[in-house]
């Protein structure tokens, strides 16, 4: 019954492979969707050569790295961190609020507080990569244009030999973004979504677009009412592109997963790669279609 289903958008390499590799590891085990999803993303997290998730991360144009993360379970609960300092994991953080709060979302100084009372230790974000990085940024001081190199985000999906769906997905947003901004991963909704009776959905790309559509539920919801999720991310980012102003000139990319183990991926321009894992299938990368 086991079913994987992991991506992310931007930079990949095959390590990220290994967000599969782990998830798929503890699924075959027996293991909950939940811990698979949660275990696979902390695998980008801690990567130091990923820099728009977790540790070593692009700062924000004040130098310091501000983290995103949301978990979604199988009974519709929920937990979500913004805004996040010296953490290396978020998403860790954003299980405990799910777990151990009557709250959804924490965020900031608040967040930190909450996981340091929870066993965390304040550590260093930053690496020799990404002090590097921000001075270089620092000679233009330009708001970049968001691209594949300096956003991405990592969405993971799965299901457990129960049939019980999970999803989970971490970002440090857009590169040298404005201090305080925070963009869909966080949003239950935006940028992650699932349903038990129906499956998930998760965003990566320009997350302002992402939040202004709701589009991870939307997904969700198209599959409730039949579309395959091939059809369900390919109707959003249609919606999108006619919604959105400007949305053509944007990445946004989605995924999704039903509880039949079927899965889709679309975006609205460029490269997205995504990985898929299940019985039938071997770990590897693919490419997703886009409308543009
Ligand atoms: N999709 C991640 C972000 O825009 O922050």
């Amino acid at each position: 019954k086991g079913k994987l289903f992991a991506a992310s958008g931007g930079e990949l390499t095959p390590k990220r492979l290994d967000v599969n590799n782990t998830a798929w590891e503890l699924l075959s085990n027996g293991g909950r969707a939940l811990d698979a999803v949660e275990k696979g993303v902390i695998v980008v997290e801690l990567d130091p050569e990923v820099h728009n998730v977790g540790y070593a991360s692009y700062p924000d144009r004040n130098g310091i790295i501000t983290l995103d993360a949301s978990i979604m379970d199988e009974t519709g609960n929920c937990g979500a961190v913004t805004f996040l300092q010296h953490i290396k994991t978020p998403i860790v953080v954003a299980r405990k609020v799910m777990e151990k709060t009557p709250y959804v979302m924490l965020s900031g100084e608040g967040a930190l507080e909450f996981a340091l009372a929870n066993g965390f230790k304040k550590e260093e974000l930053h690496t020799e990569y990404s002090r590097q990085a921000y001075k270089e940024w620092q000679q233009s001081q330009k708001e970049l244009p968001v691209d594949q190199h300096n956003h991405d985000t990592v969405t993971a999906l799965a299901i457990d030999m129960d049939g019980n769906i999970s999803g989970a997905c971490s970002t440090s947003g857009i590169a040298f973004k404005r201090h305080g901004r925070v963009g869909d991963s966080p949003i239950i909704g935006a940028g992650l979504y699932v349903d038990n009776e129906v499956g998930g959905a998760g965003g990566t790309g320009v997350g302002e677009v992402i939040m202004k559509t709701l589009g991870s539920f939307s997904i969700v919801e198209k599959m409730r009412n039949g579309y395959t999720p091939q059809e369900a991310c390919k109707e959003q980012v249609e919606y999108i592109l006619k919604k959105v102003p400007d949305a053509e000139n944007q990445p946004v990319y989605f995924i999704a997963l039903n509880k039949q183990g079927e899965y889709g991926a679309y975006g609205t321009k460029g490269i997205f790669d995504f990985a898929v894992r299940s019985k039938k299938q071997e770990n590897m990368l693919q490419r997703a279609d886009t409308a543009i």
